[in-house]
This record gives C-alpha cells, sequence and structure tokens, in this order.
C-alpha cells in the first residue's frame, strides 16, 4: 500500500517553502468548554513537536478568569521546561501585558506573542482596553521583552472583519499593525478571526502593508475557517508572497471573546495542500493526524479537518 499524498505538481511563483506556526495548543484549546487536563496538554505539545512542527506555540498568560482553560500556563511550562529545556523556553506564549510578561520571564521563556485588535469594539471586549489605550499597555510590555533578549510576535486580530463593526478599512489594519511594528514586534500575524476573508482582500491587504513599507517577509496569515475560504486565503497569500501560516492541528480553535469565531485553518488541510504543491514544510502528516485524532478522543468529539477524516480512515 503506498501512503496516501497528493501527486506534487508546483505552481510558478509560489515560495519554494514555508513556516508553519502552530496556535492549536494555544488557540485551540482556548475555546473548549471542557477543561483539558495540564498532561494532555503537555503530550499535545510534544506530539506536535515530534511531528516537525517549527514552531509551536503553547499557552497564553492572561487572566485567568478571561481564560479559564488557560489557567494551568505557568504549570504547563514549567512542567515542559524541565522536560524539554531550551525546546520548551524556546515555544511562543502569549501575553497581553506586563503581569503576563512577568510571568513568562519568571519561567525563562524566550518568545512571547502581544495581540492587538484593529477595532474598537474588539480591544474593549478581547482586552479591556480602548483601541489606543491597548497600545499604552503593549509598549512598556514590549520595550521590556526586547530588553530581557526575548523577541516579540505582534497579532492584529479583526483585520478582515469584525461582527459587531461590520468591515474594517484596510488602512485601520495597516494603522494598528504598524503600531505594533514600531514598537519592536519583529513580525505581524494578521488575524481573520471570524474567517471571513476572502482571496482579494488578503491579497488588497498584503498589498496595503507594502504600500506602508512593511515587507511581506514580516507577515504572517492567520486564518480561522468559518466560511471554508481558509486554504483559498492561503493561496492567496503564496501568491502574494507571504511565507508564514498559522494553523490549528485537527482545525481546533476559535476565540473565546468573538463568538462568532470558530476553528482555525487546520494544520493537516495546510500540509496536504502545501505538499501538493511541492511547497518544503517540514511537517510530517500522519503524525499530525494521529495526534488530532488523539486529542479528539479527549474533547470528545471529531476534527473538523477534512484531511484529519480521510487519513484516518485510510491505512498509511
Ligand atoms: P483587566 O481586567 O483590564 O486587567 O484585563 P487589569 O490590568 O485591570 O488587572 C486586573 C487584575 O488582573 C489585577 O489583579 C492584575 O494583576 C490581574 P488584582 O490586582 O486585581 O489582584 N492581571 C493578570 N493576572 C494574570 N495574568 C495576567 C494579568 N493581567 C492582569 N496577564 C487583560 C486586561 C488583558 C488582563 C484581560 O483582558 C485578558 O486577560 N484578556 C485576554 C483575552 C484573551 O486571551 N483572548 C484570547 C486571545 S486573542 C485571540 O485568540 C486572537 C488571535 O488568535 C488572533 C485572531 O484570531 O485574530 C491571537
Ligand atoms: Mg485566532
Amino acid at each position: 500500500m503506498t501512503e496516501t499524498l497528493p501527486m506534487v505538481v508546483p505552481e510558478p511563483g509560489l515560495p519554494e517553502r514555508v513556516t508553519i506556526y502552530e496556535v492549536g495548543a494555544r488557540d485551540g484549546l482556548q475555546n473548549e468548554a471542557a477543561l483539558v487536563p495540564t498532561e494532555v496538554k503537555a503530550e499535545f505539545v510534544r506530539r506536535l513537536l515530534a511531528a516537525g512542527l517549527p514552531v509551536v506555540e503553547a499557552t497564553s498568560f492572561v487572566h485567568p478568569k478571561w481564560v479559564p482553560q488557560l489557567a494551568d500556563a505557568a504549570e504547563l511550562m514549567t512542567g515542559l521546561t524541565a522536560e524539554l529545556g531550551d525546546t520548551a523556553r524556546a515555544l511562543p506564549v502569549l501575553v497581553p501585558n506586563e503581569r503576563g510578561l512577568d510571568r513568562a520571564l519568571e519561567l525563562g521563556l524566550r518568545h512571547v506573542a502581544v495581540f492587538a485588535s484593529a477595532t474598537e469594539t474588539f480591544a474593549a471586549k478581547n482586552l479591556n482596553r480602548t483601541l489606543d489605550s491597548q497600545f499604552a499597555m503593549f509598549e512598556p510590555t514590549i520595550t521590556r521583552a526586547l530588553d530581557a533578549g526575548l523577541d516579540v510576535r505582534g497579532y492584529v486580530s479583526m483585520c478582515f472583519g469584525d461582527p459587531w463593526e461590520g468591515s474594517v478599512p484596510l488602512e485601520q489594519v495597516v494603522t494598528a499593525g504598524r503600531r505594533l511594528l514600531d514598537l519592536g514586534c519583529h513580525q505581524l500575524s494578521l488575524g481573520d478571526t471570524i474567517g471571513v476573508a476572502t482571496a482579494g482582500h488578503v491579497r488588497a491587504l498584503v498589498a496595503a502593508f507594502e504600500a506602508a513599507g512593511v515587507d511581506r517577509s514580516r507577515l504572517a496569515l492567520h486564518f480561522h475557517d468559518t466560511y471554508g475560504q481558509a486554504l483559498t486565503n492561503v493561496h492567496a497569500g503564496l501568491q502574494a508572497g507571504v511565507t508564514t501560516y498559522d494553523a490549528s492541528a485537527g482545525g481546533l480553535g476559535g476565540c473565546p471573546y468573538a463568538k462568532s469565531a470558530t476553528g482555525n485553518l487546520a494544520t493537516e488541510d495546510l500540509v496536504w495542500f502545501l505538499t501538493g504543491l511541492g511547497i518544503e514544510h517540514g511537517v510530517d502528516l500522519r503524525a499530525v493526524v494521529g495526534t488530532s485524532v488523539w486529542m479528539a478522543s479527549h474533547l470528545g468529539r471529531p476534527s473538523p479537518s477534512a484531511v484529519v477524516r480521510a487519513l484516518a480512515e485510510s491505512p498509511a
């Protein structure tokens, strides 16, 4: 029996390799109603690393009342650090503010991410801040992280639409993103928090950033798959030359403060798509599928990913 994989047919003009930034343990689990035991989370992270995922975002140092599912962030990272040492210290974690950064620094973690909103309403709902005052919260957080030798990713949410405000002008997103870069973020992840982006919109937003002097090499794209557009949007991103894509094993995910946010683009769907295009990603598809099937058994429901479903049923 041969391995079930797509035939490789490259498309001229696309990047040769991409980085998959795995967010399942953070964006995926933060929205789960049932509390996932810390040891299961640790096993999830270990399995994702073993599958070859180059970046595995592990958890969030946010207020435990705001995201109870990730209240065990310190316990998780302490356990992983004891076991994996610098490999665990290199796993990125979310920190919204200085308090979150302090908690990450206490554990010797090296990579943090702040998360901004492109809209006023979501800044209030997700961060209890105004659009403007969120940056006052990030400024000392980023400065202190950089002084401590960390690097800081910047997320921008609601880049393609907001459930309360509707469409979000490109310039508004570029302004929010530029502010994070000016504060010292090395990379911007443009979040389609509620999954409403379409391909032309993706190309237009990347072009708007480039017109504002932000090279595509500093951009990552973060799609949720609410309307089934995530892979089409990745294709548009690849055509625009973006080489980092966020994805979540099994398509877990959502945002507890944006009710219409559903699962992230599934890592397996992304890996299948990139494999067919002959784009290097370094990820063992079978190992991620096995991980998602295992995780689904803990969550009590099957993965929404078509690739997970198809491969889980086909022999290796
Ligand atoms: P706040 O209530 O304004 O906080 O929340 P505060 O600064 O007024 O502090 C109040 C109390 O909270 C204080 O304690 C602080 O110490 C404590 P007290 O003195 O009263 O005892 N506190 C903390 N404790 C632990 N860790 C912390 C922390 N910060 C303050 N970090 C805050 C402001 C930002 C903390 C809150 O709004 C929050 O935690 N929000 C997080 C929301 C969240 O995690 N959302 C999901 C992630 S974003 C996302 O999913 C989108 C993304 O995937 C991209 C996309 O899809 O678009 C990234
Ligand atoms: Mg997200």
